[in-house]
């Protein structure tokens, strides 16, 4: 099988009116609610234990879904087991082929899922577009993947011995996804699992069942057979239920940091009759924080820190959330940043001119509002836009300046429009504040100094640092994403070694001085 070499999905220009009208049209087109079933091999059980709205106007039904009880995550994993040897069996060109067929029906329907995607999480048009080249170039990206490592790697050889070794399939993967890249990351997981040979049961996110269903549509439509990947939409005890599981060898998370811990240590409880350890792969939040030194270009970073802290109203886990800046420039890089979120939109995802679309759900909203309460009290709110569109779970965006070095708003993942800025001496002085911190997902770096930059380089924990940009938009192939620290098990998402953490290696040698012939 040979495939050109991997290149990134082109989102789409919209700037063009016709793609513009081609997005909208989609919208207009799509038939809400999507009915969402528990689907295990060729069985659907649907129900309307659960349903996902619409983030800018919660009376809009997205997906009426079935609720998984954890009795039907164990008849997924039992069937996902059943089901392994034959998939395991398939040349890894099948099912890299099936995979490449599920990026055909995805790259067929890009309009149409990125509408579903701005129905069902409010992500702004490019977001929700950037969302399905993502979960394209996931399948096309680890499609060639397992072809290569199917080559296995090479050992040294000696006379008199050959020596071998092969990645083989671990067993059933339980993919546990969240809501905010509701295409992307579910499809990543899932393919990376499935290309090497792994079946999977998909758990999507409650906010986002309509999507998860894509995603699983689109891998059977591709040909990945019905008992290799199995749909569970449900809640966290659905996903609880699916990682217990004996028969479950490796759990991929993205979420939370709670519920990533407490899935490290579901997978170090070896069960009765378990017969093998479970890996863990997990993703987790960050407190991700840009620094500023006083030689900043700061055209090139105020537009960036905008970008970053409030695009898809700051609910990526790349966001950022603190700014540390250099005290020479830190009057005018507020005052900078007070006329820049001035400007900003606030208005549904639908609406090409929005800047910040409403967060996920009523309880995000509560919660952004209570930090933003919190970072009123201690410090001073010096950016704010108050005029909120009446209906949707909207919070308006904030830059805060003087918090005290305790504050909760400088420790915790907020998850929404919430930016803080602090004034630091010099860079040291931000690296150490950086460096306090139990999470290291990404961050990002202006200055112009070249020397600046490799000593921040040096001092960076983050798993993705970014000089001289924003801390968003990481590309498959070009940026493998994943945190350190707390944030994660120090995974790269759409890089060359993550495949590894969904195989075991085996070693083979053999002594190939016979002695005479067996005939
Ligand atoms: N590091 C990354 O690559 C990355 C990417 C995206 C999101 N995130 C993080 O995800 C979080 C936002 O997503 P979220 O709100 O969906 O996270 P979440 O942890 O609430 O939920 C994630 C998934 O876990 C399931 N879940 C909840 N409780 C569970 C339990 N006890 N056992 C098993 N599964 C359970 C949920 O149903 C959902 O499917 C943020 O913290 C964000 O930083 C990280």
């Amino acid at each position: 099988m040979s495939l050109a070499e991997f290149a990134n999905e082109p989102v789409f220009e919209l700037r063009r009116a016709s793609e513009r009208a081609k997005l909208t049209r989609a919208l207009e087109q799509l038939e809400l609610p999507l009915h969402v079933c528990v689907w295990i091999g060729d069985d659907r059980r649907a129900g309307d234990e659960l349903s996902s709205t619409d983030p800018g106007d919660p009376e809009r039904v997205v997906a009426v879904a079935a609720r998984a009880t954890p009795a039907e995550a164990r008849a997924a994993v039992d069937a996902a087991h059943a089901a392994f040897g034959a998939w395991a069996a398939t040349p890894v060109t099948e099912r890299a082929a099936a995979l490449l067929r599920a990026a055909a029906w995805m790259r067929e329907r890009r309009a149409e899922l990125a509408a579903l995607a701005l129905r069902e999480c409010a992500k702004p048009w490019a977001e929700a577009d950037a969302d399905v080249c993502e979960a394209i170039d996931f399948l096309e990206f680890y499609a060639r993947g397992a072809i290569e490592l199917a080559g296995g790697a090479p050992l040294l050889q000696v006379p008199g011995e050959r020596n071998e070794l092969h990645y083989v399939p671990r067993g059933v993967c339980a993919v546990i996804a969240p809501w905010n890249f509701p295409l992307a990351i579910p499809m990543g997981m899932t393919a990376a699992a499935l290309a090497t040979g792994n079946t999977v049961v998909l758990k999507p996110a409650e906010q986002a069942p309509g999507c998860g269903l894509r995603v699983v549509e689109a891998l059977r439509a591709g040909g990945v057979p019905a008992g290799a990947i199995a749909l569970l939409p449900g809640e966290g005890d659905a996903g609880a239920a699916l990682a217990r599981h004996p028969d479950v060898a490796t759990i991929a998370f993205t979420g939370s940091g709670p519920v990533g811990l407490e899935l490290l240590r579901t997978a170090a409880d070896v069960q009765p009759g378990a017969r093998r350890l479970k890996r863990v792969v997990a993703e987790m939040g960050g407190k991700n924080c840009i620094v500023v030194d006083a030689d900043a270009d700061l055209d090139e970073a105020v537009p960036a820190i905008v970008e970053s802290a409030f695009g898809y109203a700051g609910q990526k886990c790349s966001a950022a959330s603190r700014v540390l800046v250099h005290a020479a420039v830190h009057d005018v890089l507020v005052e900078r940043l007070t006329g820049a979120v001035a400007a900003l939109q606030v208005g549904p995802a639908d609406d090409f001119a929005s800047d910040v679309p409403p967060v996920i759900e009523q309880a995000a909203q509560e919660r952004v509002r209570d930090y933003a309460q919190r970072a009123a009290g201690e410090g001073t709110i010096v950016a704010a836009r108050n005029e909120l569109p009446a209906a949707g779970w909207y919070c308006a965006p904030v830059v805060v300046t003087g918090l005290p070095p305790d504050s909760d708003v400088l420790r915790d993942e907020i998850f929404g429009p919430l930016l803080s800025v602090e004034s630091v001496r010099d860079v040291d002085e931000a690296c150490d504040r950086i460096d306090a911190l139990p999470v290291a997902l990404t961050g990002a770096l202006f200055a112009r100094n070249p020397r600046t930059v490799t000593r921040v380089v040096a001092r960076s924990p983050v798993g993705n640092l970014y000089v001289n940009r924003s801390t968003t938009g990481a590309m498959v192939g070009r940026q493998p994403f994943g945190g350190n620290r707390l944030s994660g098990t120090g995974t790269k998402a759409g890089g060359g070694d993550y495949l590894l953490h969904f195989v075991e290696p085996r070693v083979v040698s053999e002594n190939t001085l016979r002695h005479g012939l067996v005939v």
